[in-house]
């Protein structure tokens, strides 16, 4: 009863906003909300859903969780999904061109309010009781249903945090603190910290951040931490994400991914993407100037990608803080070009929910246009964070994450992301393109984009005074006269360019940003995008491009051709061909190739591999090795193997563990081995080890070191 009114309800909304659109003429910007698996022609819009827009008064809490007009931001303050509706009803986001958004985890959290100063509550979402129901504060299943109605409609995709590291804050051996950590399923209590029969949570304390396995395997903060090598939990959180991708939702950011075993998460992804392939980005937060080589594994080997901190970092320090330059910025950029397989796949931003807030009190609002100019038009599928538009500041959680302000569709922000949005959409160099710098001193950065004869140059002047006449510019562009596509916005002007690529002298002014570009045409099929990149034979990739030609021809993956499923001169739909498990390259009729498609044994279940007694001398580390992909093809290199193995919190020294993605169902040969910083290999003595991993769920191997 309850539901069909719901659906009734979303029917008749959804048809009413086509209408709106249709007469707005606003449908030409709209996004493509049927290809879920490439983002990158899209611009995201990050909501913290409690501090949008408030739809729905009756959904309020009342009491101690509630500030009335957000008076106390560590309270809930009323935006629901009702009100993200509104908006995008409204044109406010729609106008605005982002043709996805981010919310917050939708799921059900604990009502307890913290016995801290603060009294602090879970607004922000991140505090899960039951994965399986809604978070009644933003609204019921119907109000999220008709939210994903109304955004689809309107052109827009939908991605919801979700956060499967850990419920809520709990202390152990204190079970009445807040809500213990409960985890309910579907309203059926599972397991709380101090009521943990079956060791649904891990009990090792909080982590001191100081490794990466301390990070993992103690809770994060004070939050109640999964083990998720419990069959129960692992069930569970598969479970709960179907129940979202069942709804209708686009796309997943992965919450503290950085805190959850690779393996487990590898496996969970998978399980995830044979129910339905969407686009997922972890989260795994990198301080200023911070790389760390397994941010780039995990990127590149986990089916996620991730939220860009270096690009985040970098486009801060020079238009925010003032510490680097564009010569810094430009070496991020050929950096992580090659550090990343897929570096259009990770998720650039300028500011989130957990930094200051790109714009501060007394800075000059034009810094915050010139970073949004410059992010919407550099690789990799942009955020934008609620309220940037707007000028809001705030440095520090909570006041990064303040009510939004004023929904006005004159700042100088929201049309330069509606310019640069809309342009995301007309040319595909943005979305697929290399980045080529064309001129660089410090204050100055002109680069290019460009894809199958498709081109946008960018030019920007960070000084704050005087003007640089540019002399001795070239692009790809074909000779021409060319408008700015900012229309001005930031002072650009038009350029000329020559029949030699050469481009006349012009001045750029201090803050000015110019933007040009060319549609072009590919002259021979060229692959833009793949996705997803982690899949196996027998599954469906989606192969995004230009010049693939009208009628079906060959697609290849490793060299074998597959099943094509559906082709347009833009889209090729295919069906993994068998291929021997490892990373292959993608081909469309010949085209250049598209490396690095992982293409798995089979389904992925997480096992524990513990090995015992191997005592190691300074320098050397424990690792696996064996006969599948998953288990590196018998490559023994601490590059190449799994691991290096943990040894502190689960099991100690000289006990060794890791929790690694492998097919399901396989018998699969292993042997540990030994090797140290030089690369000197020590392998175990004896046969090989032999084990068959489950059909589903998880299991653990535990074996002796064989001297
Ligand atoms: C990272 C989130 O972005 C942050 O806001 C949250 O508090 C932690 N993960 C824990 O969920
Ligand atoms: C002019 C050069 O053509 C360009 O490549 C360079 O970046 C600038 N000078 C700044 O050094
Ligand atoms: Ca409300």
């Amino acid at each position: 009863m309850a539901f069909f009114r719901g659906k009734r309800r979303f029917q008749l909304v959804a048809s009413m906003l086509s209408a709106v659109l249709a007469g707005a003429g606003n449908a030409a910007n709209a996004g493509d909300v049927s290809n879920d698996v490439n983002f990158t022609s899209d611009v995201i819009y990050q909501i913290m859903t409690d501090r949008f827009h408030d739809g729905d008064q009756a959904n309020n809490p009342s009491g101690s969780l509630y500030s009335f007009g957000c008076s106390d931001l560590k309270k809930y303050c009323g935006g629901d999904w009702a009100g993200i509706a509104q908006k995008i009803t409204d044109g406010y986001l729609t106008g605005m061109g982002v043709t996805a958004l981010w919310i917050s985890q939708p799921v059900e959290n604990v009502f307890a309010v913290a016995p801290t100063a603060a009294g602090d509550t879970s607004y922000h979402g991140f505090w899960a009781r039951d994965f399986k129901r809604t978070n009644p504060i933003f609204g019921s299943m119907a109000d999220f249903e008709n939210l994903i109605a109304v955004a689809h409609a309107a052109g827009i995709k939908v991605v919801i945090d979700f956060a499967p590291n850990h419920t809520s804050p709990s202390r152990q051996g204190d079970p009445l603190y807040m809500e213990d950590g409960v985890l309910n399923d579907d309203g059926t209590f599972v397991a709380s910290l101090n009521s943990d029969t079956s060791g649904v949570f891990y009990h090792n304390g909080g982590t001191d951040f100081s490794t990466y396995e301390d990070g993992i395997y103690r809770g994060l903060f004070d939050l109640a931490d999964f083990n998720h090598q419990n069959g129960t939990i692992d069930g569970y959180l598969k479970d709960a994400i179907n129940l979202w991708l069942d709804k209708g939702i686009d796309g997943i950011r992965v919450d503290a991914v950085k805190h959850m075993p690779f393996g487990w998460s590898k496996a969970w992804m998978n399980s995830t993407l044979e129910h339905r392939p969407v686009f997922a980005f972890g989260e795994w937060f990198l301080g200023d100037g911070e790389v760390d080589p397994l941010n780039h594994k995990y990127a590149n080997e986990s089916g996620m990608g991730l939220l860009d901190f270096r690009f985040g970092n970098a486009i801060r320090s020079v238009l925010k803080f003032g510490t680097s330059d564009w010569n810094g910025f430009h070496g991020m950029i050929t950096d992580t070009a090659t550090a990343y397989h897929e570096v259009i796949d990770q998720v650039t931003f300028i500011d989130n929910h957990d930094m200051s807030r790109f714009h501060s009190v007394g800075a000059d609002p034009r810094r915050a246009d010139m970073a949004l100019a410059v992010t919407l038009t550099s690789r990799g599928t942009p955020v934008v964070y609620y309220g940037t538009e707007q000028y809001m500041t705030g440095d520090n959680d909570p006041t990064n994450r303040g009510y939004m302000t004023s929904f006005d569709t004159t700042t100088r922000g929201y049309n330069v992301v509606k310019k640069l949005a809309a342009l995301r959409q007309a040319n595909s160099a943005l979305g697929y393109g290399d980045t080529e710098q064309r001129w660089v001193n410090n204050d100055i950065y002109i680069f290019e984009r460009e894809y199958a004869g498709n081109v946008v140059l960018v030019a920007i002047n960070k000084a704050f005074t005087g003007s640089t006449n540019i002399t001795g510019l070239f692009t790809s562009m074909p000779a021409g006269t060319y408008a700015d596509e900012l229309g001005s916005l930031l002072d650009g002007n038009a350029i000329t360019v020559n029949a030699n690529g050469s481009v006349d002298a012009f001045d750029l002014a201090a803050g000015e940003v110019a933007v040009w570009h060319k549609v072009g045409g590919a002259s021979a099929p060229t692959i833009g995008h793949v996705g997803p990149m982690m899949t196996r034979a027998g599954q469906a990739i989606t192969i995004d491009g230009e010049g693939f030609g009208a009628s079906a021809g060959s697609a290849t993956v490793g060299g074998v051709a597959g099943t094509v499923l559906s082709w347009s001169d833009t889209q090729v739909k295919l069906q993994v061909p068998s291929v021997t498990p490892g990373f292959h390259s993608v081909n469309v009729n010949g085209s250049t190739a598209y490396t690095g498609l992982e293409v798995l044994t089979n389904s992925q279940v997480s096992v524990r591999f513990v090995v015992n007694n191997a005592s190691t001398v300074v320098g050397q580390n424990v690792y696996l090795t064996g006969s599948v992909h998953e288990l590196s093809n018998w490559t023994a290199t601490n590059s190449g193997s799994i691991g290096p193995f943990f040894n502190q919190v689960v099991h100690q020294y000289p006990s060794w563990y890791q929790d690694v993605s492998v097919p399901a169902g396989q018998t699969i040969e292993f042997k540990f081995v030994k090797i140290d910083g030089l690369g000197n290999v020590t392998w175990e003595a004896g046969s090989n080890h032999i084990f068959t991993a489950p059909a589903s769920g998880t299991a653990e191997v535990n074996v002796n070191w064989q001297y």
